[in-house]
């Protein structure tokens, strides 16, 4: 039997050099819900402005403590600059008000009559606050939009709490294809072309099926889905055009993606999808941040020998044993743990040798104020080998454990 190939060491992830180069204009951090998007995007956009880049994050969800330790408390739907003194840089943050990002596009792109009449219609106000998908297509929107307005010289991205990774880049899609899709032409075929054109194409089994869909969905929705389609025909095809043309920004130059994972299979099988996808759809990926990792604070004792000391210790016994076998069990503990993560993350470097790696340990407490924040920008930006451990900072163990 061959022992299985040690896979080599991922390369250092340096995002200090990322943050601070001037071409990087749009940093997207994806990743599936609850790994830390929302945090390494406001760390990422706090360390940039230190740095002195004149940068704005858009945050999605975030937690309100954090929302709160950023100003945000309004949701006014544009960015306000945050107070971090003594910064050369600036640092303005925004969270982003999906329906009122969707109310802008349809004023910006009909006449006030019509947007009062695109208001109106319930369709409209359930498509606009909760259709799934809304929030994918309109954090793109707010992106064009920002990035349009030159203010800013980095702008940092969080993504939807979507189950999926991979949503932030497909439902702007699946929307655009859903507003001029076949589905709502055939239902709105009689509003549209006085009710012939579509009849005739499909016949009678197309007024059947459409009694069937009435009966499901109601009447009056349908009525509201046609009237809605009519009022926006002008903008029709504008959606799909909108959805390109922002999705062609994320493959510019300029635009780098950081994929955000927690050492747990889950999330890092997404990572793994999501970056195979970056790579089909040309699109630039800085590397993976496996978030809240748990590094001994030693390494000097594996969890084998720190188990038999405990042993040892407790039954020696004498003054002082009980809390050196407890102190003993909780390292070999944490060593079980280190060495899990370790393996996990080793598992996506041997699928993924090119991807860059960067490691952050777990804060004591959540991470909800600038403090923190800060704290997490320097896990973030440290350099690869500046830990008090001697382990790099792209590891959760030194590639060779030390004497054991
Ligand atoms: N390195 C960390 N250490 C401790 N807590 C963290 C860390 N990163 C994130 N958290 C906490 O985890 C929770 C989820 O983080 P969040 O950024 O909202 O995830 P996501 O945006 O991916 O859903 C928050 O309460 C946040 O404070
Ligand atoms: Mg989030």
């Amino acid at each position: 039997m061959t022992a299985p190939r040690r896979p080599g060491p991922a390369p250092a992830l340096d995002l200090a050099a990322l943050v601070a180069d001037p071409q990087t204009r749009i940093i997207v951090c994806c990743g599936s819900g609850g790994v830390g998007k929302t945090t390494t995007s406001a760390a990422l956009a706090l360390a940039a402005a230190e740095a002195g880049r004149q940068v704005v994050v858009l945050t999605i969800d975030p937690a309100r403590r954090l929302a709160q330790s950023l100003g945000l408390v309004e949701l006014d739907n544009e960015p306000r600059v945050v107070e971090t003194p003594g910064s050369p840089g600036e640092l303005s943050a925004m969270m982003l008000d999906m329906k009122r990002t969707f109310d802008d596009v349809v004023s910006a792109h009909s006449t006030p009559e019509r947007a009062e009449v695109i208001f109106a219609n319930p369709f409209y106000q359930a498509l606009s606050s909760s259709f799934a998908g809304t929030q994918e297509y309109m954090a793109m929107e707010k992106l064009g939009q920002l990035r349009a307005s030159e203010r800013w010289d980095l702008i940092i991205v969080d993504t939807p709490p979507s189950r999926s990774a991979l949503d932030f880049l497909d439902a702007p899609n699946r929307m655009s294809r859903f507003l001029d899709g076949t589905m709502i032409r055939l239902l709105t075929a009689p509003a549209r072309a006085g009710g012939r054109a579509g009849v005739r194409i499909v016949g009678a089994g197309f007024a059947i099926f459409t009694r069937i869909i009435s009966k499901i969905l109601g009447g009056q929705l349908l009525n509201d889905i046609s009237a809605f389609v009519s009022a926006l025909d002008t903008m029709f095809g504008g959606f799909r055009e909108r959805a390109t043309a922002t999705y062609e920004l994320l493959r510019q130059p300029g635009t780098s993606f950081v994929v955000v994972a927690a050492p747990e299979p889950d999330a890092l099988r997404e990572a793994s999808y999501f970056v195979d996808r970056l790579s089909t759809e040309g699109m630039p990926l800085a590397g993976l941040v496996i978030n809240r990792t748990h590094p001994p604070a030693t390494t000097a004792l594996s969890a084998t020998r720190a188990e038999a000391a405990a042993e040892a210790v407790a039954e020696a016994g004498g003054k002082g044993a009980k809390l050196a076998a407890g102190a003993l069990r909780v390292h070999a503990e944490r060593m079980t743990l280190a060495t899990r993560e370790q393996r996990l993350a080793d598992r996506f470097t041997s699928a993924h040798p090119e991807v860059k790696v960067r490691t952050v340990p777990a804060a004591a407490g959540d991470v909800h104020d600038l403090e923190g924040l800060r704290t997490m920008g320097e896990a973030l930006l440290a350099a690869e080998d500046d830990t008090g451990t001697g382990t790099p900072r792209s590891r959760v163990l030194p590639l060779r454990p030390q004497a054991g």
